[in-house]
């Protein structure tokens, strides 16, 4: 399988809040908001893996700032690394006052797909190549985020997670492997 560029991931999604989206405080509600991210990073792992792809699983998720009735939602998705059978991708989101022309964060959060084979198995994904600075920064710290998400998740002993510890001991000085 041939390498592929983390830029050949990108997704750019928008999205117009209408009052079917929003609380009763007129703010875009955090499940739609929740819903389209799945929906664009599924778009960026199946472009990376040309197989169709699951969600494992959803990081943290802060809310920074509501999103207003009215307002756009403006989604932008890249890979910042692929393993073995799964793919970290990263979710940026912003608010857009389209009357202001004013543009707010709201929130960030990475999702982690695996690609699938015919029986629904984890089928091998293509490596991804990191090349401006952002990308390579996004793809070292990846494989801290897999450790912590995988003890999380119970599909790792925390002895384990070495690239994890390192941070907290520097002295356990870690070499980068895949687990
Ligand atoms: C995600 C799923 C396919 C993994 O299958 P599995 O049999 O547990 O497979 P494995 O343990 O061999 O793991 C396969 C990959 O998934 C990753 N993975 C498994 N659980 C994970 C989790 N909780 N978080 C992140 N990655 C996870 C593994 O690290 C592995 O990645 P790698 O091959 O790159 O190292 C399976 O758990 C599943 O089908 N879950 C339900 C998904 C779902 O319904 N999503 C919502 C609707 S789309």
């Amino acid at each position: 399988m041939e390498a592929k560029k983390a830029a050949d991931s990108l997704v750019v999604m928008n999205e117009l809040v209408l009052p079917n989206d929003t609380n009763t405080f007129g703010n875009l509600m955090g499940g739609r908001l929740m819903y389209w991210m799945d929906i664009g990073a599924a778009m960026a792992a199946g472009k990376h893996c040309n197989k169709p792809c699951m969600t494992a699983s959803v990081d943290n998720i802060s809310f920074k700032n509501p999103i207003k009735l009215g307002n756009i939602v403006h989604i932008e998705v890249k890979l910042t690394r692929a393993f073995t059978t799964s793919m970290e991708v990263r979710i940026r989101v912003w608010g857009e006052d389209p009357l202001h022309q004013h543009r707010y964060e709201s929130n960030e959060a990475y999702f982690t797909f695996v690609a699938l084979d015919k029986d629904n198995r984890p089928s091998p994904v293509p490596e991804l190549i990191a090349e401006t600075e952002e990308e390579k920064s996004q793809y070292k710290a990846a494989l801290r985020r897999r450790q912590l998400r995988l003890i999380l998740g119970g599909k790792m002993a925390p002895d384990d997670a070495t690239e994890l510890k390192a941070l907290f001991v520097p002295a356990a000085g870690a070499t980068e492997s895949k687990t």
